[in-house]
């Protein structure tokens, strides 16, 4: 499947224009792409009770499973200046679920396989 990372980071810059946080003022925007071709976002959305505060993956997943479902492909996650950010540990793991250890995932060093961002994951795979 070919990946337009062109296009994934402009997504997620756009999506982060929009993101909500006054409280730490640290904005971020996610974008995917699915399986079947589609484009998913997501952006962090704070509140006042600070600790109940949403990230922007948390979006993206709400997102990809309201539109439909299916599998993360290829992922571009970006902080305010729309530079590749790192995604904290529990955004790894809900990527994980949709995307696995395949799912491509960019750094500053260029796309990396998801399992070297979260290795020896727990997923889906364990339950059975
Ligand atoms: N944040 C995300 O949206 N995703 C991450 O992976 C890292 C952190 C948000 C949460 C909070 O709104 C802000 O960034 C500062 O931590």
């Amino acid at each position: 499947m070919n990946i337009d990372w062109d296009k994934l980071h402009k997504a997620a810059i756009d999506v982060m224009k929009n993101a909500y946080a006054p409280y730490s003022n640290f904005k971020v925007g996610v974008a995917s792409l699915v399986d079947d071709g589609r484009i998913v976002v997501g952006c962090n959305s704070e509140n006042a009770s600070y600790g109940v505060g949403l990230c922007a993956e948390c979006g993206l997943i709400s997102s990809l499973t309201a539109s439909g479902g299916g599998r993360l492909v290829a992922t571009v996650c970006v902080d305010g200046n729309g530079d590749f950010l790192s995604p904290c540990g529990r955004c790894r793991q809900l990527l994980f679920e949709h995307g696995g250890n395949e799912m491509l995932f960019m750094t500053p060093d260029g796309p990396k396989p998801f399992s070297t961002l979260l290795p020896w994951a727990f997923g889906p795979e364990d339950l059975k």
